[in-house]
């Protein structure tokens, strides 16, 4: 079993979550990546501080940084609050690997549920975590359905770009519980990553 543990992201970490923003799973399932290290920070830094609205997190697979988490209350962003209709209480995550050595291990179903136990919903005031992937995001959804998400609802963000597969995990689901799969379909095609490219959000 993988030891799995989170630490605040700050700014010692700027430079690494840039170079892991630039690798090409992350640009496919993530986010475009930034055109410059001064706007990843532009973005990012206020991210490593206490208050701002996205608590953002390293997290650290068998003692080495390995890739990053973020959570934040959704009615700080009323238009994605108003797209997903999502109620009070609501948080949702993003995530990445950062490390290609560390994908396909089976570590994000670990991480994302860890984190929703130690971190997510240890605020009481907080009932449901959501997660939107891209609709072709197949690893991410497995992932999440690994850690106790169902699918909730389809969102389109913007018109003409692939609709994110919103799922959610309520406060007293519990994750892992899904028996792997056996699938002969373990990459994306071509068209499923440029699809998946343009569904990102920015947040
Ligand atoms: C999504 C991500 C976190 C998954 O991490 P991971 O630890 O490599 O994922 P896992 O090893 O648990 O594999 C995920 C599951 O998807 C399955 N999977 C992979 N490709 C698949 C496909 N094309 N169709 C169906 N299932 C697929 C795997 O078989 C595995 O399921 P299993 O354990 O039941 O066999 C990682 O790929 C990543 O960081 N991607 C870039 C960022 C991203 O997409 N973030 C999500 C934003 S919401």
């Amino acid at each position: 079993m993988p030891r799995i543990e989170f630490r605040r992201f700050g700014p010692d970490d700027l430079q690494q979550v840039f170079l892991w923003l630039l690798r090409p799973h992350v640009v496919r399932g993530y986010a475009p990546a930034p055109d410059s290290f001064m706007e990843m920070v532009a973005k990012f830094g206020p991210r490593t501080r206490d208050d701002n609205a996205v608590r953002a997190f390293m997290f650290c697979v068998d003692g080495h940084d390995a890739g990053y988490i973020q959570a934040y209350d959704v009615a700080a962003f009323d238009d994605y609050a108003a797209m997903t209709g999502a109620g009070a209480g609501t948080t949702c995550i993003d995530f990445f690997i950062g490390e290609d050595a560390d994908l396909g291990r089976g570590l994000a179903g670990r991480v994302i549920d860890r984190f929703l136990n130690e971190v997510v919903f240890a605020d009481p005031a907080v009932q449901a975590c959501i997660a939107g992937p891209g609709e072709g995001n197949k690893e991410a959804i497995r992932a999440l359905e690994k850690a106790g998400f169902r699918r909730w609802k389809m969102v389109r963000i913007k018109e003409g770009q692939e609709a994110e597969c919103v799922m959610r995990r309520d406060r007293d689901v519990q994750g892992l519980r899904i028996a792997p799969v056996v699938t002969g379909v373990l990459a994306l095609s071509t068209a499923r990553r440029a699809f998946a490219r343009a569904a990102q959000r920015t947040i």
